[in-house]
């Protein structure tokens, strides 16, 4: 085994190996990133939206796991504490922060806040969204109230927005930066979902695309993602009453023969936001299975 001993030469500090080979603290570096190649996210600042469950929650482990500090921004405060013992429990350097995406002062309160902390916001995701509003979900749009279309449009496009404007300063001075957006395979119109949903999601790559085009100037990129059903706690419990019959039918439906993992939704998050998809912008990958 090679033990290694501190030399120091001037202020560039050497290790001596007990081959009397230098190496430099870059090699070190180096070796610490050829065994662990997954540190993508090495002294960047995540700040993740609906941090606290599904998607986001499984998002914030991972990139936590892989070098990034998380700001974990989600409305509800329990899930949150229980996303925060799981950070600490994993030594992943997090701030938590209970706000609301959808509020325009909140929104700005939260990112001035991480910035405060860390000093930097390298990524932002924003998962803020979901098909349906306080449990009702119509399937038909001429059956759906003007309220209900106007909430989804809120609660999947609002946060979005908000938050992506309020973190653009600080990535337009930095000249670097990326964003993720949470859209959906119901953005193409033929999934199973209401058409309030389907126009928000829509609506949330057109956004991402707009963005790309309007950062990219800076050096800053936009992209999204749009998940097929992927299997959340919350997926879970809505597909409790659906039929064994009715559940087979649904997944034969799709190529690959299975609903999504969180983790597979949040693997391809962190594609997009990592330096491999350095030239990828403006795009909106389905995370679906081949639907
Ligand atoms: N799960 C799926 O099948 C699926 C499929 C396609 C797209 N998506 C999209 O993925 C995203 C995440 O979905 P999920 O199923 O992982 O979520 P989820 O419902 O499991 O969790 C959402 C989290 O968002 C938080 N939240 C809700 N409103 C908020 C607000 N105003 N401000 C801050 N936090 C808020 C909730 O408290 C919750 O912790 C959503 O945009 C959803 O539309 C999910």
């Amino acid at each position: 085994m090679v033990k290694w001993t501190l030399v120091f030469k001037a202020s560039n500090i050497k290790f001596k190996s007990s081959f009397n080979a230098f190496i430099t603290y870059k090699d070190i570096i180096m070796a610490h990133e050829f065994l662990h190649p997954t540190s993508r996210f090495s002294n960047k600042v995540a700040l993740i939206t609906a941090a606290g469950k599904g998607i986001g929650k499984t998002l914030s482990l991972m990139m936590g796991l892989e070098g990034a500090r998380i700001v974990a921004v989600d409305i509800d405060s329990d899930c949150l504490n229980e996303l925060s013992k799981e950070l600490q429990e994993k030594n992943i350097p997090f701030l938590a922060l209970k706000a609301n995406a959808l509020d325009e002062a909140s929104a700005k309160q939260t990112v001035d806040q991480a910035f405060k902390h860390f000093g930097t916001i390298d990524i932002l995701v924003n998962g803020v969204g979901g098909s349906t509003i306080h449990g009702r979900s119509s399937s038909k749009i001429d059956e759906m109230e003007l309220s209900e279309f106007e909430e989804l449009l809120k609660f999947n496009l609002s946060g979005t927005f908000l938050m992506s404007r309020s973190v653009l300063p600080i990535m337009k001075k930095q000249k670097s930066g990326c964003i993720v957006n949470i859209a959906s395979i119901a953005a193409r119109g033929n999934a199973f979902s209401n058409g309030g949903y389907s126009a928000a999601k829509a609506g949330v790559v057109a956004l991402t695309t707009k963005l790309a085009m309007e950062i990219a100037p800076f050096g800053l990129r936009c992209n999204a993602i749009a998940p097929g059903l992927t299997m959340t706690e919350r997926m879970v419990t809505a597909l409790e009453k659906t039929s064994a019959d009715e559940m087979e039918k649904r997944i034969s439906q799709v190529p690959l023969g299975r609903f999504a993992t969180a983790e597979d939704q949040a693997k391809v998050i962190c594609f997009l936001a990592s330096s491999e998809a350095d030239f990828v912008t403006g795009s909106t990958i389905f995370v679906a299975g081949g639907l």
